[in-house]
């Protein structure tokens, strides 16, 4: 079986790919410099898996470091999460936004051509769209004006793999649009675990479930949407985890460039998900309506058909499954990975 190169593994969405690629089969190895992650959530992978992860701390952007790791490694592909994404601070540090994302890939990309290792799989967002014309949205939908320069970083980084297999045949890149990730893995043992007051809604709502935070701010009711609260199309991290091997069986057949939404399909909003982790922690989760966050936008959900037809994945946790999951990592972690 083929050995991947997991950039990022050590992260939230990375973590639980490096699950569901060891128990597909695959070796892993990890790169991760562990600016937001650490190397406790691998120990978990390995736990879980009864599996080992063979992990580099190091920078993408370290060419020495990278050359070392395809030189001492069999690598078939590389899945690429590392990147920093917290929308708010991109708007505040662009420039460490686009050194990081931007020059790190590519980077990265020029040890990957050197060593002769030419398949991708990047993590892309469904921030690409924009403020979307229509939804459910599809993969053909034209990419629209992102509100951050996160955003641009994930547009910008699409255009730039395009161009590369454009230009060489022998690469063949995978894109895939994440819709609004969340839960966790049913082990309990692995979740999200952000640094600080989180930006998401989900972690901010467990953070209000344990007791840290006293109530969720409602960014706006007065949307177009049924109950006036953003809707977005949530996903389950384990579903998604399981989208990437897919992706890689897709990129076994030499694909050269492709893109695909992951979401679920279904919009829920910021309502429907107070509700569901009420449910699913037995109390009442209490929140507050707030005004609305700037560059949000009011409904984002895939279709997710592309995906079905050609990867053959589908997203099988609903709503109460993503709920109940973030809750039971987050009361049996209330610290996180710490
Ligand atoms: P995360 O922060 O948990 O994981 C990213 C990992 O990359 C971290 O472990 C971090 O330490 C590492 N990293 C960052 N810069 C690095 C560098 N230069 N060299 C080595 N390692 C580096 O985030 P996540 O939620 O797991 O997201 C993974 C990817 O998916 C990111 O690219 C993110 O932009 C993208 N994405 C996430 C979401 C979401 O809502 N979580 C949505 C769409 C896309
Ligand atoms: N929200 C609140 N209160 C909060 C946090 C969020 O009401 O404390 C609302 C937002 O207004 C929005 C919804 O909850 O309507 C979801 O917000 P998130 O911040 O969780 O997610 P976004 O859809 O804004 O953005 C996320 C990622 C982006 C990614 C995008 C699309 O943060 O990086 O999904 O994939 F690009």
């Amino acid at each position: 079986m083929h050995t991947i190169l997991v950039t990022g593994g050590a992260g939230y969405i990375g973590s639980h790919t490096c699950v569901e690629l060891l128990e597909a089969g695959y070796d892993v190895v990890v790169v991760d410099n562990l600016c937001n992650s650490s190397e406790e959530s691998l120990k978990r992978v390995e736990k879980i898996t009864g599996k080992q992860v063979k992990f580099y701390k190091a920078d993408i952007a370290d060419k020495t470091e990278m050359k070392k790791i395809f030189e001492e490694n069999d690598i078939f592909g590389v899945i690429h999460f590392a990147g920093l994404k917290a929308v708010g601070e991109s708007v505040q540090k662009p420039l460490e936004y686009y050194q990081n994302n931007i020059s790190g890939t590519l980077n990265m990309c020029e040890v990957m051509r050197e060593q002769g290792v030419k398949n991708i799989i990047f993590s892309s967002s469904a921030t690409v769209y924009g403020d979307p014309e229509m939804v459910p949205i599809t993969e053909a939908c034209p990419k629209g004006q992102c509100t951050n320069p996160y955003g641009w970083t994930k547009s910008m980084l699409e255009q730039m793999l395009t161009d590369i297999q454009k230009a060489d045949e022998e690469w063949n890149v995978i894109l895939l649009r994440y819709f609004n990730p969340i839960g966790a893995h049913k082990s309990g043992l692995m979740g999200e675990d952000p640094n600080g007051i989180p930006n998401n809604l989900m972690p901010y709502v467990m953070k209000v479930a344990i007791g840290e935070l006293p109530h969720v701010n409602v960014f706006g009711d007065d949307y177009p949407t049924p109950d006036g609260t953003g809707v977005r199309d949530y996903i389950h991290v384990v579903d998604l985890a399981v989208g990437h091997v897919k992706a890689i069986q897709k990129i076994e057949e030499n694909p050269g460039v492709k893109v695909y939404n992951l979401g679920t399909g279904n919009g829920y909003s910021v309502l429907d998900i107070i509700k569901n982790v009420s449910k699913a922690v037995g109390k009442e989760i209490p929140y507050v309506i707030a005004e609305r966050r700037a560059g949000d936008i009011a409904e984002c959900y895939a279709d997710a058909a592309l995906a079905k037809e050609e990867l053959g994945w589908e997203a099988e946790n609903g709503i109460k499954e993503m709920c109940e999951d973030s809750w039971n990592w987050q009361k049996n972690n209330p610290k996180g990975y710490r």
